[in-house]
């Protein structure tokens, strides 16, 4: 079975969550397998670009495939949190949803200058949460090498916003 078989099989699909008309990709199913949940994190890692010195992790589903992507590329993780959980000085940055704004931060120390990065997430859906994040690692002082994602949503059309962007998805819907 092809890798993206494999995924296709264990990410649930989920109507009608969390409002009507939403079809929710459940990635749990994935987690709990351990032969799918680890070729996820190898096929990640293996996608990254030349040099890694930190792995971005994206609250909360996007910590869980990019801690061990850091562990396997010899890198360290930075969490990218939801505004209010970071106890030191951050850059915030605020984007549009459906309904209302969101805002991310990340600690201003993350990075050593010109450090590479790889940001890590579950799922790329309309692109203003990774759109978001590659700016805050830039005001940080890093430079971002490059998404990675498990699922793409190509009807919502994140790609468009991330123009420049090296994006690697395992699967694209
Ligand atoms: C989901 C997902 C991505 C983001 C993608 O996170 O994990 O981070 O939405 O959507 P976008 O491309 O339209 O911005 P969510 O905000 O639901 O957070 P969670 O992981 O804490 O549930």
């Amino acid at each position: 079975m092809s890798l993206q078989q494999l995924i296709n099989e264990l990410v649930r699909d989920v109507p009608d969550y969390p409002k009507p008309g939403v079809m929710f990709k459940d990635i749990t199913p994935l987690l709990a397998d351990h032969d799918g949940f680890r070729a996820v994190v190898a096929a990640i890692a293996d996608h990254a670009h030349g040099r890694i010195d930190k792995v971005v992790g994206l609250e909360a589903r996007g910590f869980i495939f990019a801690t061990p992507v850091a562990l396997a590329l010899g890198a360290g993780f930075v969490p990218v949190r939801k505004s209010g959980k970071l106890p030191s000085e951050t850059f915030a940055a605020t984007y549009d949803l459906e309904y209302g704004t969101a805002t991310i931060e990340v600690h201003r120390d993350a990075f050593a200058p010109g450090e590479r990065v790889l940001i890590v997430d579950d799922v790329l859906a309309t692109g203003g949460t990774a759109e978001a994040a590659v700016s805050l690692v830039r005001r940080a002082g890093a430079e971002v090498a490059g998404l990675s994602v498990l699922m793409e949503l190509s009807f919502l059309n994140g790609r468009d916003r991330l123009k420049d962007l090296p994006i690697e998805s395992l699967v694209t819907v």
